[in-house]
């Protein structure tokens, strides 16, 4: 590994990770990107950046992976949406070491600002029981009920940087990310979440002609989703903003599944039979973000419409579909 370099991304190799590198880089600016997944796995391989494959859950490969870098962004988790995370609670947990292990790496090394994504599984969930509910503000984390295993890790791991900042003086960041989609994402495979699901389902039946279509839940549950230049961009900000608190990134343009549903068909220009599945994963009943806090600390919040985003999230799936048919 080079000695110095401005920027650790781990977890480059994954769907986050692979967008933030690119624009690092774009920037100007030396990174290293870190992944457990061997290489040809990986969402995007830069070549300008220093891509290492290894696994930051081990304490001395979490050091050896922060060695001479001025910020880390700490995006490396074993997750998934609702079919992965509701089914792999252990393995959501034991990312609990890869946080811990890079927070301490990090502050050892005497790196100048360390950013953690969090997430809106820590919310309580008795505060996500309509699909009409008010947004989710920073503070109903508390008292705690979040998201069974995984929400539990980011809850955990959100709480040690703060105690490292508290008891060291340590600059970390904490930004709680709201459902992310886009291209160059898991679309596939068990880990996929409802916007790259949906996108796959679609651009299937219409390659294949059979317009039947499974949807998880009565499709009345509803979500906000962000599209991946929102993150990028409000990543970056929080990462070098004066505040420390947790603060939500997403979107707050709430939707029905079934409403996701409608526009992904629209931009596919099909009408699909629906089949819901009432016993596949659901999580939450209702899930959106209060964008109150980011605005007044950053004067933004992300602003990509649910249209926008999908309309390139779906021509990227659909070419992906066609070339695994082949
Ligand atoms: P992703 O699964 O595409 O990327 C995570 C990457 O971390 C993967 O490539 C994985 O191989 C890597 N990783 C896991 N364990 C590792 C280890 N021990 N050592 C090195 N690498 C390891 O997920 P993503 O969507 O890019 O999410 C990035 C981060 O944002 C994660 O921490 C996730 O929990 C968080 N987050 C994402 C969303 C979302 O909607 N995408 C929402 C909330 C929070
Ligand atoms: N994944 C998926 N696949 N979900 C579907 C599908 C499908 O084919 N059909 C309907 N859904 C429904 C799910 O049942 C759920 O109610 C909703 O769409 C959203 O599911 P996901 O996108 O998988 O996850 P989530 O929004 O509940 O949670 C995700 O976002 C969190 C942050 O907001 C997860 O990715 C978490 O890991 C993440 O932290």
């Amino acid at each position: 590994m080079s000695k110095q370099v401005d920027v650790v991304v781990a977890g480059g190799g994954g769907f986050i990770g692979g967008h933030l590198v690119g624009d690092l880089l774009a920037q100007g600016l030396t990174v290293r990107s870190i992944d457990i997944k061997p290489r040809h796995e990986w969402y995007q391989v830069h070549p300008d950046a220093e891509n290492v494959v290894d696994d930051l859950s081990l304490l001395e490969s979490a050091r050896a992976g922060v060695r001479g870098a001025r910020q880390v962004y700490m995006l490396a988790a074993d997750m998934g949406g609702m079919g992965f995370i509701e089914n792999n609670k252990t393995a959501c947990m034991l990312s609990v070491l890869t946080s811990t292990h890079m927070l301490r790496a990090a502050h050892e090394a005497g790196v100048e600002r360390y950013f953690y994504s969090s997430s809106a599984c820590v919310y309580a969930a008795g505060k996500q029981t309509d699909p009409n509910l008010t947004a989710l503000r920073e503070e109903d984390a508390y008292p705690a009920q979040p998201e069974d295993g995984y929400g539990w890790e980011k809850l955990f791991s959100e709480r040690m940087c703060r105690h490292y900042a508290e008891d060291f003086g340590f600059v970390t960041r904490v930004a709680r990310y709201h459902n992310v989609y886009g291209p160059n994402g898991t679309w596939t495979g068990g880990r996929e979440k409802a916007p790259a699901a949906v996108c796959r389902k679609v651009a299937e039946a219409v390659l294949s002609g059979d317009h039947r279509i499974e949807i998880w839940g009565d499709g009345e549950q509803s979500r906000s989703f962000m599209y991946i230049d929102d993150c990028l961009h409000g990543s970056q900000m929080i990462m070098c903003g004066d505040s420390g608190e947790p603060v939500n990134l997403g979107s707050s343009e709430l939707v029905t599944i079934n409403q996701l549903v409608d526009i992904v068909e629209r931009i596919a220009g099909v009408r699909c039979e629906r089949k819901h599945l009432l016993d596949a994963p659901q999580g939450v009943r209702g899930r959106n973000s209060d964008n109150t806090l980011i605005r007044e600390i950053h004067g933004w919040e992300p602003s990509v419409t649910l249209l926008d985003g999908l309309e390139k999230t779906y021509a990227w799936v659909y070419d992906q579909v066609k070339r695994s048919h082949q």
